[in-house]
């Protein structure tokens, strides 16, 4: 597959490269949902062994995770806060990492590729927005390289929505 950014083999140096990407990408438009798509579309698009990636956005109403823009798949579209891997990281405010998820209790399959997934809480001050989640055919995909990356990539995401 024909990738966006020739990233390096490296993780904090493809991290690296991909921040300022995202930067540039999103320079001067703050809109959540644009901005949501372009984040998917980039990691999607550069990023090596994926088969999704999207945004689950907190549903003001019921306070759901609502789907967001991605890239892959077609979807399940509402994740109580608490369910699944992304419920989880919701639930938490931190980074959950299933090298294998279907040894993850109450992991909600919507891929029947996916065989590993990292899922970051997108946090603006100290109000969750989201969750980015990342799904791969691979096992074991994911590692603290990979937290700590995505969590820098998250942070340029929502600096980008202070217009
Ligand atoms: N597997 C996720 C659901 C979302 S899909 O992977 C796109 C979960 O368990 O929360």
């Amino acid at each position: 597959m024909h990738k966006l950014i020739e990233l390096p083999t490296d993780k904090p140096a493809a991290y690296a490269e991909l921040e300022t990407g995202l930067r540039a990408l999103l320079a001067g438009e703050h809109d959540l949902i644009a901005n949501a798509a372009n984040l998917a579309a980039l990691l999607y698009w550069s990023l090596p062994e994926l088969n999704w990636v999207g945004l689950y956005l907190v549903e003001p109403v019921r306070g759901d995770l609502l789907l967001g823009p991605f890239q892959g798949k077609p979807a399940c579209v509402r994740i109580p806060v608490g369910r699944g891997v992304c419920g989880t990281a919701a639930a938490r405010r931190e980074t959950v990492v299933v090298p294998d998820v279907h040894a993850f209790p109450g992991h909600i399959a919507c891929d029947s590729a996916s065989h590993s997934e990292i899922v970051v809480p997108v946090l603006r001050g100290d109000r969750l927005i989201g969750v980015l989640d990342l799904d791969s055919p691979v096992p074991a995909r994911f590692d603290g390289d990979d937290a700590a990356g995505l969590e820098r990539v998250v942070k340029v995401f929502v600096e980008s929505l202070n217009g």
